[in-house]
């Protein structure tokens, strides 16, 4: 059984230079993982970094685990949704 602390948001910041292959790294993810690192840093979830989820095209991609749901194309014009559904993820 899964506690509030186990709950992760993973920030994919795979990084390619391609520009014929988007990464999310190449399209700011690591700024949003460190705003949101920030962010929630006082709340039951840990923050991390994580690989490429194949979901390239629709990136930056964050998922939630375990079983939440991808949130793609993320960015800073959307951040306080995106924080606002991490913390209804963590009270779920
Ligand atoms: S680079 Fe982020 S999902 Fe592939």
């Amino acid at each position: 059984m899964s506690t509030a602390f186990d709950k992760k948001a993973l920030v994919c910041t795979n990084f390619r230079a391609n520009p014929n292959h988007p990464s999310c790294g190449a399209r700011g993810s690591d700024k949003i993982f460190i705003a949101l690192s920030e962010q929630l840093h006082n709340l039951p979830i840990k923050i991390e970094k994580s690989p490429c989820m194949g979901l390239c095209h629709d990136g930056p991609n964050v998922r939630l685990a375990p079983n939440g749901r991808f949130i793609n194309e993320v960015d800073m014009q959307k951040f306080e949704l995106i924080t606002e559904e991490i913390k209804a993820f963590i009270a779920c």
